[in-house]
C-alpha cells in the first residue's frame, strides 16, 4: 500500500515574480515566467562601468552600427590591457542588488570568453584549427567576474542561463513584452546585434522556448500535488479526485511541451546551419577542450582551484532546465555510462533556484510514488488507500487510468521529439561542418546526445509494454515511430563513430 512517510514540503514557486525586488536573485522559478529571469534583464550598467561598457560595445565582429569591431581586427586583447581598470570595488559597492550582479556577471563573462578565445577565432577564420586559447585571465576581468559570480551563485565563466542566453535579451518596446519581433540581444560575439543574424536567431529561439515554461512548471507541481493528495486523507472536499487532477496537470505539461517544441522547430530558418560554427568559437568552455590543455589561470583569484588552474564547462543548452524537469518528473532512467556522469555534472551549471527545484521535483515525485501511481503498474497493488477510506473510488476508474497512461507516453514523446530534433541539429549544424570532437559544454559530440535520446526511447518502449498497450491509435502511431527512430539512431551513431574513429561510450 502506498503511503507518505513524511508530508511533501512545497517548493517556493513564485506566482508573482516581484520584478522590482532587487534583494532576490534574478533567477527563481515561477508559474508565469517559468525558468526565465524574474524580470527582463538589466541592460544599462552604473556609470562606474563605463570602460567595460565601451569595450563590450566595440567588441563584436560586427558592432551595432555595422562596423568591424575589436574581434574583427584582433584588437580585443590589447584593448583589455590598456583600457580596462580593475572594477572589483565598484562591483562590491552594488553587491546588494542581485539582478545587477547578474548583469555584471553576464557582461564580464562575455568579455572573459572573447578575451580567452580571440586567438582561436583568428585561426578559425583563416581556415585553420583552433590551436591554443589564451590561458591566463588578467585580474581586471578575473577578480570582478569571480566576485559577481560568487554573489549570484554562478561559476566565474560563461553559463547558459545567467549569461549567454536567458539574461541576454532586451525589449525594443517594453510595452510589447516578449513577442518574437520585439526581442534583441544585449551582448553578442559575432553578428548577433543584428536580429536577423544566425547568432541572434540561435540565442533568441532558446529564450522564446523558455518563455513557454511557466505552464510546464505549474503542470509539474500540480502532478506532484495530485499524487500527494491521493495519499492524504485531509484533501479538501471540493478538490477534484486526484487522478482527474493528475490528468489535467499532465495535459498542461503536454501542451506546454508542444509549444516549446514548435518554437524549437523555428531554429532551422532563424539560424543557418552553415553559420553556427563561426560564432560558436566563443562559447566553448574550458573542460575537455583542446584549446585549454592546462585550464585557465585566474589572476588575482588565488583560491579558485587547488593548483590555480580552473576549468569550467562552457555555455550549453544542456544547462537549460525544461527537459531535465521532465526527466525528473517522469523518473526517466538514464544508463550507467560515463556519458550520464557528464549529464550530472551539467547540473552544477544552473542558477541555484533552478537546481533546487529540479531536485525537489525528483525527490517529491519519488517519495510520493508518482510514476507507479500514475501508471498503475502491476507491482503496485491494485487497491490504493482511497482518500475517503472506501475501497471503491474514482481513481480506479479504468478510463481515467488509460488516459493517464496515454498522457504519460505522450509527454515522454515530447521529450523524445525534443531530443530527436536536437540530434538532427547536432548532425546538421556541427557534425557535418567540423571534426572538433567535443561540444561547447565539453561532451563528446557523437555519442552524448544519443545517450539520452536512446534512454527516452527505451523508457517509452518499457512503459508501453508494462501497461500492455491498448492506449489508442495516436499512441500506437507514436510507438511505431519510436521503433523506426531507434534503429535509425543506432545506424547513424555507428556510422559517425566509424568515420571519426571513436568508441560508442556505452550508447
Ligand atoms: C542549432 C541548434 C543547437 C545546437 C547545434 C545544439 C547543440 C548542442 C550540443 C552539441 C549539446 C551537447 C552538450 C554540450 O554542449 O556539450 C547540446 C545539449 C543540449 N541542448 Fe542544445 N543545441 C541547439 C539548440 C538547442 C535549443 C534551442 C535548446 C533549447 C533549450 C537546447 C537545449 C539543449 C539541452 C536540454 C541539451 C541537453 C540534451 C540532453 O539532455 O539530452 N539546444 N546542445
Amino acid at each position: 500500500m502506498r503511503s507518505l512517510e513524511q508530508p511533501i514540503r512545497p517548493f517556493p514557486v513564485l506566482d508573482d515574480t516581484r520584478p522590482d525586488d532587487m534583494s532576490l536573485p534574478a533567477f527563481m522559478v515561477s508559474t508565469t515566467r517559468g525558468f526565465l529571469p524574474r524580470m527582463d534583464p538589466i541592460v544599462a550598467l552604473p556609470p562606474e562601468f563605463e570602460a567595460l561598457e565601451s569595450i563590450l560595445q566595440r567588441m563584436p565582429v560586427k558592432t551595432l552600427v555595422g562596423e568591424p569591431g575589436l574581434l574583427a581586427v584582433g584588437k580585443l586583447g590589447e584593448t583589455v590591457t590598456t583600457e580596462l581598470p580593475d572594477l572589483t570595488d565598484a562591483v562590491d559597492k552594488y553587491r546588494a542588488n542581485l539582478p545587477l550582479m547578474n548583469a555584471l556577471y553576464r557582461d564580464y563573462s562575455f568579455l572573459a570568453s572573447a578575451y580567452l578565445l580571440e586567438p582561436c577565432h583568428e585561426r578559425f577564420v583563416r581556415g585553420e584549427g583552433y590551436g591554443l586559447a589564451r590561458d591566463v585571465l588578467p585580474a581586471n576581468i578575473a577578480r570582478p567576474i569571480a566576485k559577481c559570480a560568487d554573489l549570484c551563485g554562478f561559476k566565474p565563466f560563461m553559463e547558459y542561463a545567467g549569461s549567454y542566453a536567458l539574461f541576454n535579451y532586451r525589449l525594443v518596446d517594453p510595452s510589447a513584452g516578449l513577442a518574437s519581433s520585439n526581442l534583441r540581444l544585449i551582448r553578442a560575439f559575432e553578428h548577433g546585434l543584428d536580429p536577423t543574424s544566425s547568432e541572434a536567431g540561435f540565442v533568441l529561439v532558446h529564450i522564446e522556448m523558455v518563455k513557454h515554461s511557466g505552464p510546464l512548471v505549474a503542470g509539474a507541481v500540480a502532478c506532484i500535488e495530485a499524487c500527494a493528495s491521493s495519499l492524504t486523507p485531509s484533501a479538501l472536499p471540493e478538490s477534484p479526485p486526484p487522478r482527474q487532477a493528475l490528468n489535467a496537470a499532465l495535459s498542461t505539461v503536454l501542451s506546454s511541451l508542444q509549444k516549446i517544441n514548435a518554437t524549437m522547430e523555428t531554429m532551422w530558418s532563424r539560424s543557418r546551419p552553415t553559420e553556427y560554427t563561426s560564432f560558436r568559437t566563443f562559447i566553448f568552455g574550458i573542460t575537455s577542450q583542446s584549446m585549454f590543455p592546462n585550464g585557465v589561470l585566474y589572476e588575482g583569484v588565488p583560491n579558485l582551484s587547488p593548483n590555480n588552474r580552473a576549468s569550467f564547462r562552457g555555455e550549453s543548452g544542456a544547462n537549460d532546465s525544461m527537459i531535465p524537469l521532465v526527466d525528473n518528473l517522469l523518473s526517466i532512467p538514464m544508463p550507467t555510462t560515463p556519458l550520464t556522469e557528464i549529464l550530472q555534472d551539467f547540473r552544477s551549471y544552473r542558477p541555484g533556484e533552478h537546481r533546487r527545484f529540479l531536485e525537489w521535483v525528483k525527490s517529491a515525485g519519488v517519495s510520493a510514488g508518482l510514476k507507479d501511481w500514475a501508471l498503475a503498474l502491476a507491482h503496485d497493488p491494485p487497491s490504493f488507500t482511497p482518500v475517503d477510506g472506501t475501497e471503491k473510488n474514482d481513481e480506479e476508474d479504468e478510463q481515467a487510468k488509460t488516459e493517464t497512461r496515454a498522457l504519460w507516453i505522450k509527454v515522454l514523446d515530447q521529450v523524445r521529439d525534443f531530443r530527436w530534433r536536437h540530434w538532427c541539429f547536432a548532425r546538421e549544424y556541427i557534425l557535418k561542418r567540423t571534426s572538433h570532437p567535443t561540444a561547447t559544454g565539453g561532451s563528446p559530440i557523437v555519442t552524448w546526445l544519443p545517450n539520452q535520446l536512446a534512454a527516452v526511447m527505451d523508457e517509452m518502449v518499457r512503459v508501453y509494454e508494462a501497461v500492455g498497450g491498448g492506449l489508442g491509435q495516436e499512441v500506437e502511431g507514436i510507438m511505431d515511430l519510436v521503433g523506426r527512430q531507434r534503429d535509425m539512431l543506432r545506424k547513424e551513431v555507428r556510422k559517425f563513430c566509424e568515420e571519426r574513429g571513436v568508441t560508442g561510450d556505452g550508447v
